[in-house]
């Protein structure tokens, strides 16, 4: 493994209890949320971040944080709970101190500070009041006409039986080690309205396709793909776990979705 992972969040944890993302960044991978680069890179175009204030939450390994400022924001902030995860992506952009580390719940940062929230694949695995305490938390650090961008796991279709629903997040919570809770569109619709949230109608979806090839190679570029498979062929603890993994998305993959939604604040 390289020397760089030395530092990777829950590197020194057992690897059968490891979260399922950082597992898949210790062995190489970058890119962690359901939709890949592709749906972050039409969520960036959609949100328009040219001289604007942008905090993102939950930049992970910092690879959208890098993307944002090569949209040429007025500001970047990011915010993640993981302190190794925040050293790595100061280090990265080589901004000391733009990630902080804080809970999405309470980023310490002022009222109305900001013109765009970004976060991806973070809501989904907060249980239901921290999803809505993190929802209300963007909308009080939103300016108004302020847009909340997320970039999630989605359920489809909308009328998801509770059984099925309740299937697949167990399935989920064995195979990633994460409580993840994934909602259909018109409940992440919900979810973001109730707070006060006015959603653009376009949802944005894409397959989840974390594991398959094709996405990995889109993701990772061919070097980084072959990095990493050849990383899950060296260390078969890891292996198992991701062939779990890849099993229980391959499952479900009829009723698993990536969704890119836009919420504006009001004015
Ligand atoms: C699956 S990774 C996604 C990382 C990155 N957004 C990406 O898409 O590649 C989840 C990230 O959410 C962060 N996180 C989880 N819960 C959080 C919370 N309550 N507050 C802030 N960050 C949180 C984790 O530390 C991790 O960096």
């Amino acid at each position: 493994m390289e020397k760089s992972n030395e530092n990777l969040p829950e590197h020194d944890r057992p690897i059968s209890t490891m979260s399922g993302h950082w597992l898949l960044a210790k062995l190489g991978k970058r890119v962690l949320r359901p939709g890949g680069k592709e749906l972050t890179l039409k969520l960036l175009e959609a949100g328009d971040f040219a001289h604007q204030d942008v905090v993102e939450l939950a930049p992970g390994l910092g690879l959208t944080a890098a993307e944002i400022l090569r949209c040429r924001p007025k500001s970047y902030r990011g915010i993640d709970s993981d302190p190794n995860a925040a050293s790595k992506v100061n280090e990265r952009l080589n901004l000391p101190g733009a990630v902080l580390v804080a809970d999405a719940t309470a980023t310490g940062l002022p009222d109305n500070s900001t013109d765009v929230v970004f976060g991806e694949a973070m809501l989904t695995m907060q249980g239901e009041k921290a999803k809505t305490k993190i929802i209300q938390e963007a909308f009080r650090i939103l300016r108004p006409g302020g847009r909340y961008i997320i970039h999630e796991l989605g359920l489809t279709p909308d009328d998801l039986s509770p059984s099925t629903k309740q299937d697949i997040q167990r399935a989920l919570a064995k195979a990633i080690k994460v409580n993840a809770r994934p909602l259909t569109d018109a409940e992440w619709r919900d979810k973001l309205s109730d707070t006060g949230f006015a959603v653009r109608d376009n949802t944005l979806f894409a397959p989840m396709r974390l594991l398959q090839p094709r996405r990995i190679i889109a993701d990772e570029g061919l070097r980084g793909a072959g990095r990493f498979v050849f990383n899950v062929l060296r260390f078969p603890a890891e292996r198992r776990r991701v062939i779990e993994m890849r099993r229980t998305f391959i499952q479900h993959q009829d009723s698993l979705v990536a969704v890119g939604m836009i919420a504006v604040k009001p004015q």
